[in-house]
């Protein structure tokens, strides 16, 4: 990704073929996709004709192009979603929802070059991350296929002589903003719903992540009406404020950081339309002294996603564990990533890929000088680079397990976003469990224990908006997945997430009298 754009005179606008064939080489597919936005069902270039660098992490070499978005592309890409919502709008919930799981079961045919793709542009390992990334975007266009018969309405005992009724009514043109670390996945969970419940959808992608969105977008372009997904390239305040602010986006879906978060709220607030925020977490893990530590171990691997770099808002960065097993704890967990294999995203061996660009890989290496600048902390840098010479310019870190840091350093109080993570020893449960919630996010929590009462005691106490015991597992489709505090408002990946936040309520009373 490269800030500065370039005028590129060769995209033009190309309309998509009938059916896509998959396409397993990720360099190509890169090019093919090269310089262009998807608006009202049609491949084009921004209307300045700028575009801007996809760089693949793991080496540092440009792969592709990117549109460089601005107003005047938002302004075409509103337009056309205004245009289409109306007759979509107009069919039926369950109609929508057909058309939806449709497009859940072709993007299930695309699995292994949309991971390939996502592998070669964020520098996800392909084994371990992407291509699960892939499945996921398929499982949830299929659950929320599923859902168009669930926008109902109450009817309300008002009056006998009157029929009086609450139906759900489409917003309209909504608005999403999607980060890179796992970006197919999340333009899925806010497309997938607004589109089942009668919206047309405008989508910025994040700059550091383009083109597996849109070839998400040209799969979908094959069974949704033109203009009812629109997708755009560029950058935040050129390109994503331009969405939150035009007067015809009735609400903004957006993942990222707090700060980002607050700057597209106050700006919605100027409009008065809703927003959902998923933004960060700092999420705690307690591990009890009678839990079972193996489970325990492998649940801070993978509650960590260090095979995600540790790019995960849900990433287990604070892990607080009994003393009396810190020392096995530590042991354990520092020999488990120690035969992680990091390096080439696109080769099957590779547990653990490259930060996704040099700004981030600047903040998480700055974080890693912090903590080793607090008294008492040891950093246990764990795996090995690569050694392969194609990769000597990549984005890599090795992850850093951090030991006798304190819960209110800055390490152990600000989203890192990379592969550190803090242990941290508590003599008892009330400890623990204040030193959990003394944070200023709440997206994310788990508690360790073979104790039930113990457990169902942390599920009350945790402040989060998703608490797990004796798991870290993902957003699971189905499941209500959003924080409390600084971490974010609203809910995504369920039915509820498709009602409260992307439908209106309107309240009907016919006087039969
Ligand atoms: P960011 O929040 O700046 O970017 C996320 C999205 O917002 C991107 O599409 C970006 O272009 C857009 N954006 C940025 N400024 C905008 C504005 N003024 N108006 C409208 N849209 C705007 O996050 P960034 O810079 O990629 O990463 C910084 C930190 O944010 C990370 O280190 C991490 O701590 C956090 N983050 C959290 C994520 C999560 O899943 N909750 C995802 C990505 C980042
Ligand atoms: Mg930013």
């Amino acid at each position: 990704m490269n800030a500065t754009p370039t005028a590129t005179p060769t995209a033009t606008p190309t309309a998509m073929p009938n059916a896509l064939v998959p396409t397993l080489d990720p360099h190509a597919l890169a090019k093919a996709l090269s310089g262009f936005h998807l608006i009202d069902g049609v491949l084009r270039p921004a209307v300045s004709g700028k575009t801007f660098d996809v760089v693949s992490p793991a080496t540092r070499k440009v792969v592709g192009q990117a549109a460089y978005g601005e107003k005047a592309d938002v302004d075409v890409a509103v337009a056309a979603a205004k245009r289409a919502q109306v007759e979509w709008g107009k069919r039926s919930a369950r109609e929508r929802g057909k058309l939806v799981a449709e497009c859940g079961r072709k993007l299930a045919d695309h699995v292994e070059e949309l991971a390939r793709l996502v592998a070669l542009e964020t520098g996800k390992a392909l084994r371990t991350e992407s291509r699960v990334e892939a499945s996921v975007v398929a499982d949830a266009f299929a659950f929320y296929g599923g859902l168009g018969g669930e926008l109902k309405g109450e009817t309300v005992p008002f009056n006998p002589k009157m029929i009086t009724m609450t139906v759900r009514e489409p917003i309209g043109v909504v608005g999403a903003i999607i980060p890179w670390n796992v970006p197919m996945m999340l333009m899925a969970y806010k497309i997938a719903p607004a589109l089942v419940a009668g919206n047309a959808v405008v989508v910025k992608s994040a700059e550091e992540a383009p083109l597996a969105v849109l070839r998400v977008g040209q799969i979908l372009n094959q069974v949704l009406p033109p203009g009812v997904f629109n997708l755009l390239s560029g950058f935040g305040p050129e390109c994503g404020g331009p969405i939150v602010a035009h007067k015809d986006v009735g609400k903004v879906s957006f993942t990222g950081s707090v700060d980002t978060g607050k700057i597209i709220a106050h700006a919605a607030a100027d409009r008065l339309i809703p927003v959902t925020l998923e933004l960060g977490g700092k999420s705690p893990m307690i591990v009890m002294d009678d839990a079972d530590l193996d489970k325990a171990v492998d649940g801070a691997v993978a509650g960590m996603r260090f095979t995600r770099q540790g790019q995960s808002c849900t990433a287990a960065s604070r892990m607080f564990v009994h003393r009396k097993i810190h020392d096995a704890f530590v042991e354990r967990l520092k020999a488990k990533v120690d035969k992680m294999v990091m390096g080439d995203p696109l080769d099957e061996r590779t547990d653990i890929g490259a930060i996704v660009s040099p700004q981030q890989f600047e903040r998480v290496q700055r974080y890693i000088g912090i903590g080793k600048a607090e008294t008492g902390a040891k950093a246990h840098e764990c795996s090995a680079m690569p050694k392969d010479a194609a990769l000597k310019d990549g984005l890599f870190v090795r992850p850093v397990i951090f030991t006798g840091l304190k819960n209110d350093s800055r390490v152990c109080r600000e989203e890192i976003f990379g592969p550190v993570t803090a242990v941290m020893a508590f003599d008892s449960y009330e400890e623990a469990i204040g030193l959990a919630n003394d944070s200023d996010y709440g997206l994310a929590a788990s508690i360790w224990t073979t104790n039930l009462k113990t457990a169902l005691d942390a599920t009350q106490r945790l402040q989060a908006g998703f608490v797990q015991v004796n798991q870290n597992l993902v957003v699971q489709p189905g499941l209500s997945y959003g924080g409390v505090k600084q971490s974010g408002l609203g809910k995504e990946a369920s039915a509820e997430a498709m009602l409260d936040h992307f439908t209106q309520k309107k309240t009907v009373i016919m006087n039969l009298a």
